[in-house]
């Protein structure tokens, strides 16, 4: 007998598309793929580009959870393509694009203003004393502390899923993403950049803008506790302040 992990199936797609420069508004298209219960939903997007209509945006790289690169809403939820099996889509699929972020075609969006938010926490390693001899040490007990925020892969799914981003009034908001950045180097033993993120961090629409809705860390496809670790932000400027 076959069992059900190897026997094929019929998942029914349907697909948000959208072409800014042809189509006067969004719609929704619908197309059945034959899949494996083990294949992921990025396999049959492959398949639905390869085998039937090959003017589906979507992107994708590594196929591994690695590059981020294909975050999109899975009936409802944000999450990576790539780590969704067939097995575990109930009924028929809806997929649309990360929301927050403007179309370019179907389920590509433009990444160009999270990548500044990004940007605008200096995500790299400060440093102002003079270097050691050799390199800048960390002990195990250091490197714990950052080792989760170590794995965001930038995909942009908690950004995409905070009810604050969702918010157009309060869209200057940084997002969880970022600051799960600034918690990497706030956090970091060898960083002494504190001060110079602190004009991009302690503002309404830096870390104080996080209401604590908890759906980033619900999200997010690497584990990371990023309500926590935005959380130890907001800790870290109030002592700051209270004990200056
Ligand atoms: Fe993606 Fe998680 Fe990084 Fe957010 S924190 S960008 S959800 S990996
Ligand atoms: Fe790279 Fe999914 S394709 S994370």
């Amino acid at each position: 007998m076959t069992s059900l992990l190897q026997a094929g199936m019929e998942v029914k797609l349907r697909i948000f598309r959208f072409d800014p420069t042809r189509d006067e508004r969004p719609r929704f298209q619908t197309y059945e793929v034959e899949a494996d219960p083990m294949d992921r939903l990025l396999d049959c997007l492959n398949r639905i580009r390869w085998e039937q209509d090959p003017t589906l945006s979507f992107r994708w790289s590594c196929g591994h959870g690695i590059c981020g690169s294909d975050g999109m809403r899975i009936n409802g939820v944000c999450g990576l393509a790539c780590q969704k099996l067939v097995k575990d889509l109930e009924g028929e699929v809806l997929v649309e694009p990360l929301p927050v972020f403007k179309v370019v075609k179907d389920l590509v969006v433009d990444l160009g203003p999270f990548f500044e938010k990004y940007h605008s926490m200096k995500p790299y390693l400060i440093t102002k004393t003079p270097p050691p001899e050799r390199e800048r040490r960390q002990g195990p007990e250091d490197q714990q502390l950052i080792e989760d925020s170590i794995r965001c892969i930038l995909c942009g799914c908690c950004t995409a899923s905070c009810p604050v981003n969702q918010n157009q009034e309060t869209e200057s908001y940084v997002g969880p993403a970022a600051l799960v950045r600034a918690f990497r180097y706030l956090y970091d033993s060898r960083d002494e950049g504190f001060e110079e993120r602190l004009s991009v961090l302690d503002r309404k629409d830096g870390v104080w803008g996080c209401q604590t809705h908890w759906k980033c860390t619900e999200v997010c496809p690497k584990e990371i506790p990023v309500t926590k670790e935005i959380g130890l932000i907001k800790r870290r400027l109030y002592e700051r302040k209270r004990f200056p």
